[in-house]
């Protein structure tokens, strides 16, 4: 038998090297840029009442949000129910205004199940891996308020002996991972392993099992929700029909990337962060660099069709979702000044990267906007946060006639997966304003 060839590493590096991420449209970014120049009173105003640094929440613009991500798939499904994933913007008044916009909450942890609570909401799903006792058991005792997302075989065990006790019964789903292969087989139990955990489930006094969840992750487009239900039809098809008549919801999880698509600096791309490994500069920091995403329609669209075709055939129920990024990105600026010019291009800001949690502007680009002397022409400069390490970057280039101490920045769309991420590190965090 002939042996599988190995992959030429020299070739497939040479064909990463020679990639080219797609450029980000330079009408584009100038659109979105003037878009919030045209918003700098509304900015300045807020700044008249509130020192900075500060998160602006808006909650008009979650409220736009919530509605467009509505239509889109009430429009191609007969029932939905929205679950804002709570995780991706975790201050209270974002689910309070996505409470008040009529969708559920979808918790991952008794901190956020116990804000949940507190906001009196009555439509909750608790989903993740690794539930404690504690966990489940304040997730029991409200069992009237919560559906749970059983996350694996030994934590449908745990739930069972925790609801005898309280002598409750609990409406449940399970999750099925995505991916058993790489760490995604964290999350939920494989696909295949469904009729073994309907007959655990079957055993279980308090458990009512009706329903189903998966969840993908930074999609830019809807391919990777379509092979899923896809593969669950598959498996649905072989399901007892005792199993399929009780299947009151399928939640197909969030994962639905902001249409603007994930910008990036060239450090960020493929091809950047090969340069980077072999010791090179990733490229040109005036670069910026788009993967284009489908608008929510287009994913609505597509995940309908797929459903229609692979899933209501064997189930007509109930569809639900958990979208966090698509909702909340949009819908908080930072607004941070300028504390130090050390030089024509190395300014130091009074906010740090501790106030998004990570090192995101290292990769991610977001176009810097200064207030203070606006200008659609961007100019190249270091803009630092004053944390002490190298890696607190804004970004290398601002929109601006010029930079001065005592500017006000503006780094727009921090909404998701930034202030949940936020840390207690040597600065103080800036305080939120909601308007
Ligand atoms: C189970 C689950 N549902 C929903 C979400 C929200 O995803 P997104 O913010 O990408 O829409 C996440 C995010 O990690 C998740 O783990």
């Amino acid at each position: 038998m002939r042996k599988a060839q190995p992959p030429d590493l020299s070739q497939r590096l040479s064909e990463v090297l020679a990639r080219t991420t797609p450029l980000l449209p330079p009408d584009e970014l100038r659109a979105y840029v003037q878009y919030h120049f045209d918003r700098r009173d509304l900015y300045l105003e807020v700044l008249e009442r509130h020192p900075l640094p500060l998160y602006l929440q808006e909650s008009s613009i979650l409220r736009d949000r919530a509605g467009r991500l509505k239509r889109a798939f009430q429009k191609v499904l007969p029932a939905v129910g929205f679950y804002y994933a709570v995780k991706s913007n975790n201050h209270p008044d974002i689910a309070r205004v996505l409470f008040e916009a009529e969708f559920g909450l979808d918790v991952s942890s008794g901190l956020e199940l116990e804000m949940a609570l507190n906001l009196g909401a009555a439509d909750i799903i608790f989903s993740g891996p690794g539930k404690t006792d504690q966990e489940l058991h304040l997730a029991v005792a409200h069992a009237d308020q919560v559906v749970i997302l059983i996350d694996s075989f030994g934590e449908l065990r745990r739930l069972e002996s925790i609801a005898a006790g309280l002598n409750r019964n609990v409406r449940c789903g399970v999750r099925l991972t995505v991916n058993p292969d790489g760490l995604w087989r964290k999350f939920g139990i494989v696909a295949q392993e469904l009729p073994a955990f309907y007959d655990a489930a079957c055993r279980c006094d308090h458990i009512q099992l009706l329903g189903l969840q998966f969840h993908s992750s930074w999609n830019l487009s809807p391919d990777p929700q379509v092979a899923f239900i896809q593969l669950l039809g598959k498996v649905l098809a072989d399901m007892p029909v005792e199993f399929i008549t009780r299947i009151e919801f399928i939640d197909i999880g969030g994962g639905y990337w902001p249409a603007q698509g994930e910008w990036l600096q060239a450090a960020g791309t493929p091809e950047g962060k090969l340069q980077e490994a072999l010791g090179k500069r990733a490229g040109a920091v005036e670069t910026h660099h788009r993967f284009p995403a489908a608008t929510i329609e287009a994913f609505a669209d597509r995940i309908s069709a797929a459903i229609h075709e692979h899933l209501f055939p064997i189930v007509a129920c109930r569809i639900c979702l958990e979208p966090g990024r698509w909702i909340c990105n949009d819908a908080v600026q930072l607004l941070i000044s300028v504390v130090d010019k050390k030089a024509p291009d190395l300014v130091i800001t009074d906010a740090g990267t501790n106030t998004v949690g990570w090192e995101r502007f290292e990769t991610d680009y977001c176009p810097i906007l200064n207030l203070t002397r606006p200008s659609l022409h961007e100019k190249p400069c270091h803009i630092l946060g004053s944390l002490c390490t190298p890696h607190d970057i804004w970004g290398y280039m601002y929109f601006g006639d010029d930079i001065q101490p005592g500017d006000i920045l503006l780094i727009p769309a921090q909404g998701a997966y930034t202030y949940s991420l936020r840390q207690h590190f040597i600065k103080p965090l800036p305080s939120v304003v909601t308007i």
